[in-house]
């Protein structure tokens, strides 16, 4: 390909729990270049631009999104809303493409979070811009039970909570996996303007807590907190939608997904070869992965 047929990618979140898996021009916020992911990021060539989705005008993120073809925002759910500036920004400066911040679970509607994602995806449509939605059910890395000696955080404690039978089947990907799947997805044009389900495996919870004792060497059962619906409200409302829509309704499948318009991800790129719960189990359990939130 020549150089000038290459596409410039713009990767607005990159320094996150995400990002981290995609590389190419990094949008961080000032305040993040000392961060050791985007450190680690920029050693590996990828190049920096600065800007704000919250703080930055519209007009500012247009200056930023000069020469870019695709927009890619992995931004954390927090600043979700923000994204209409840079869209509308990537729409002023011409930007083919751009995807926004999903990456969650099959289904297109329940939950406040899948509701705020959707007006996005509607005011991406009223804008005009060429668009992929991506979403990659759960992550691996959020099924799979820590044992009990890891120091309680959110991220240990979401594959604790057990909701409803155990055997409800749901997509889960690795994020390592999900990079390999969006850096093929963003340049092709099988994708614009299309719903694409990236997947790795699709197990109950039950069988992660049996891959868990095989894998990890452990009863992990002492971990589980079975709770009902309204019990995981009081504990955490975001994460009641999710389960709900995951363990009781059983709407995160690949089938699901699929039956709402989505393209198979592994339909479009047989070679990927995403790893399969078991498999990712022996990476896990040698070595927790590095997720980190603030809260
Ligand atoms: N499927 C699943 O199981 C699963 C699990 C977790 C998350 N997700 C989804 O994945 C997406 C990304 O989540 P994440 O957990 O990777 O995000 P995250 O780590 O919480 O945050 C990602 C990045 O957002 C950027 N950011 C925050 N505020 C910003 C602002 N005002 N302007 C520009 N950038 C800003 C930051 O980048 P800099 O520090 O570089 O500025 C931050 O590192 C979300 O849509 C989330 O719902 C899915």
């Amino acid at each position: 390909m020549s150089s000038s047929k290459l596409t410039t990618v713009l990767v607005a979140g990159a320094g996150g729990n995400t990002g981290v898996f995609v590389n190419v021009i990094l949008l961080t916020r000032p305040g993040s270049e000392g961060k050791s992911r985007v450190q680690f990021l920029k050693e590996k060539g990828a190049k920096i631009r600065f800007g704000d989705v919250s703080k930055d005008s519209v007009p500012e993120l247009e200056k930023v999104l000069e020469g870019v073809n695709v927009v890619l925002s992995l931004v954390s759910v927090a600043v979700l809303n923000d994204q209409k500036k840079l869209f509308q920004a990537a729409k002023n400066a011409g930007v083919d493409r751009v995807i926004p911040s999903d990456f969650a679970t099959a289904s297109l509607s329940g939950g406040v979070l899948k509701e705020t994602k959707l007006a996005i995806h509607s005011f991406i449509k009223e804008l005009g811009i060429g668009y992929t939605f991506i979403n990659v059910g759960w992550w691996m890395e959020l099924i799979l039970p820590y044992p009990p000696s890891q120091p309680e955080s959110h991220v240990t404690t979401l594959p604790r909570f057990f909701v409803g039978s155990g055997d409800v089947k749901s997509a889960v990907t690795r994020r390592e996996d999900i990079g390999k799947f969006v850096a093929r997805i963003i340049a092709d044009p099988r994708t614009l303007n299309a719903y694409v389900f990236c997947h790795g495996d699709e197990v109950t919870v039950n069988e992660a807590y049996a891959t868990a004792k095989e894998v990890g060497k452990e009863d992990f059962n002492s971990v589980k907190m079975p709770l009902s619906i309204d019990q995981l409200k009081e504990q955490n409302p975001i994460m009641r939608d999710y389960y709900q829509e995951m363990y009781v309704l059983g709407q995160n499948t690949v089938e699901n997904a699929k039956q709402l318009g989505a393209i198979d991800a592994r339909e479009l790129y047989p070679d990927i070869k995403p790893k399969t719960l078991k498999e990712y189990a022996t990476e896990f359990y040698k070595e927790f992965p590095d997720i980190r939130y603030d809260f």
